[in-house]
């Protein structure tokens, strides 16, 4: 009996933690970003992947070249979130201004720790 109810609970630990799907955060950051660690994970992760770094996710990873700020402005990702785009539902009614604002810093933030090169031509290495 005391087996049954303890099969009964891992089952059920089990089937909740599949269905809550919104994706935990896997990195530890600085205090100042966690507010918006915390946020993009409630709003974004679902599709922008844990961490941003959409792994096997529908939307792309924000830790990308492709989106340091600059290619992809702050003010570009602010329209992004409010406005969506043809694939990304607009999500103006799941955030507030400072919200996006937190989300933004925490992105950076990220982008940076990751130290993504921009691709341009190695400046550095002119001794030829
Ligand atoms: C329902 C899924 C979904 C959610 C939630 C979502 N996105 Fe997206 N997002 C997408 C998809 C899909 C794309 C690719 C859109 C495209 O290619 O037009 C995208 C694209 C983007 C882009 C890049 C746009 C570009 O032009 O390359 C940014 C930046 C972005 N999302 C930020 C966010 C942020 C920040 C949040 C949370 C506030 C968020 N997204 C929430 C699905 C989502």
């Amino acid at each position: 009996m005391k087996n049954l109810n303890l099969w009964i609970v891992s089952i059920s630990t089990i089937i909740i933690s599949l269905t809550s799907c919104a994706p935990k955060p896997t990195k530890i950051v600085p205090p100042e970003f966690k507010a918006g660690q915390n946020q993009f994970h409630r709003v974004c992760a679902n599709c922008h992947g844990a961490d941003a770094l959409g792994k096997n996710t529908k939307a792309p990873g924000l830790i990308d070249p492709e989106y340091l700020p600059e290619n992809f402005s702050n003010d570009e990702i602010y329209k992004q979130v409010i406005e969506g785009s043809d694939k990304m539902p607009s999500q103006r009614n799941k955030i507030s201004d400072s919200e996006i604002t937190e989300i933004i810093k925490y992105l950076r933030y990220s982008q940076k720790e990751a130290d993504l090169a921009i691709e341009e031509d190695e400046p550095d290495e002119s001794d030829e």
